[in-house]
């Protein structure tokens, strides 16, 4: 079989190659590519990750509910950089309010309370949109072309210290990387996931910008392959050397001493230090402990939620069973990989406990080891 190009492909699927430049004058990102950006005249274009890495396209949307729609279906993920959607969304739903400040205000409730129902686990989403409401609060007595100039101002503010707090921790996180290491990272927690730079991508990146000499296992995360898919794809760009495994051959390298060290990105973390992360993350904390490999996890202070105890009060989001029981293909199709009538489980996410977490690196600073101590000293600073 051949491709669109007349690329043929091995297993007969076709493998399109499609490549579209970033449409932002300026994207906040900053590098190429961006996750999600507002456009001069605040219309939201989103990277469509799911069509990674076969075809690069970016996407546009108008409504708030459109942008909601969006981060359910994944065309956006990553905690941070869904956190930064959803603060564009609020501009899209200012966009079409043209009443008075009360009717203003309700439309941005409605807005809040769609964008907020998108996605349960990672607490950025709420936390963005508690920024954005208030900003909503803050400006609806404006007339109708300044308050949507001031939403957009707040959300393009909102993106641009979350790539900032990016570089602030991934550079708190270099220090961390000895040269020379192998680092295994589990899902994406790169530029895509964050609006720019990346989490634990971030400090691999501070660490490559530092002169150390860095190599990267990327483990391919099953089911929706964000390690394969998007980990790769970023640092290819990158021009890190990158390598995907299997989840499953995590303890073959790590028995074999191939692995340095591992880091990885967070949903949310709790007061305790225990972090919600990509199914999986649990595994790797177990057998980074089992295997005496340093686990760290890198993520911006938006992603701490102080108002939740333990990790067993984050909401563990239930995916939809067709991102297991098939594979997508990037044209929309899908090949069936599990029978008909066999019912499969798909949580999105694990929590591991903050006893097997080394460190937790933020652009407050680095907790180690992780504790309620130490997250409130941060909180204070
Ligand atoms: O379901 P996803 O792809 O949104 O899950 C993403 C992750 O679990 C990331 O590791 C996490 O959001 C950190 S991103 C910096």
């Amino acid at each position: 079989m051949t491709d669109e190009k007349g690329q043929s492909s091995r297993f007969g699927v076709p493998t399109l190659r499609t490549g579209q430049a970033h449409p932002h004058p300026e994207p906040i990102g900053g590098s190429a590519y961006s996750a999600a950006e507002l456009m001069p005249g605040y219309r939201v274009v989103l990277l469509d990750q799911r069509k990674l890495p076969a075809i690069e396209r970016y996407e546009y949307y108008v409504r708030a509910d459109e942008v909601a729609q969006a981060i359910r279906d994944m065309v956006v993920r990553g905690a941070p950089a869904i956190g930064v959607t959803a603060a564009y969304g609020m501009v899209a739903g200012a966009v079409h309010a043209r009443g008075d400040a009360a009717s203003f205000l309700e439309a941005m409730r409605i807005a809040d309370a769609t964008l907020r129902a998108s996605r349960p686990t990672a607490v950025n989403l709420m936390w963005a949109l508690d920024r954005m409401s208030a900003s909503a609060a803050q400006h609806a007595s404006l007339d109708f072309a300044a308050r949507t100039e001031a939403m957009a101002r707040a959300a393009r503010e909102l993106h641009r210290e979350e790539v900032a707090a990016c570089r602030r921790l991934g550079a708190l996180g270099a220090e961390l990387v000895p040269d020379g290491a192998t680092i295994l990272t589990h899902c994406n927690a790169g530029a895509l996931a964050t609006g720019g730079y990346g989490t634990a991508l971030g400090v691999i990146r501070a660490a490559k910008e530092a002169g150390k000499d860095v190599r990267v296992i990327a483990c391919e995360t099953r089911p929706y392959l964000q390690g394969a898919r998007l980990t790769a794809w970023e640092l290819a760009k990158d021009h890190v050397r990158v390598e995907v495994i299997a989840d499953s051959m995590a303890a073959h390298f790590m028995a074999k001493k191939a692995v340095t060290l591992a880091i990885v990105g967070a949903d949310r973390v709790a007061r305790n230090g225990d972090v919600a992360n990509k199914i999986g993350t649990y595994a790797l904390g177990c057998l980074a402990a089992a295997h005496a490999i340093p686990f760290y996890v890198a993520a911006p202070w938006s992603t701490v939620d102080l108002a939740c105890a333990t990790g067993a009060e984050i909401p563990i989001e239930e995916r939809r069973q067709e991102e297991l029981s098939h594979f997508a293909l990037p044209d929309g199709a899908s090949v069936q990989l599990v029978p008909d009538g066999v019912p499969v489980k798909n949580p999105s996410f694990d929590v591991t406990p903050a006893n097997l977490v080394t460190a937790i690196v933020t652009e407050r600073g680095i907790v180690r080891p992780p504790s309620g101590e130490g997250l409130a000293r941060l909180a204070a600073t």
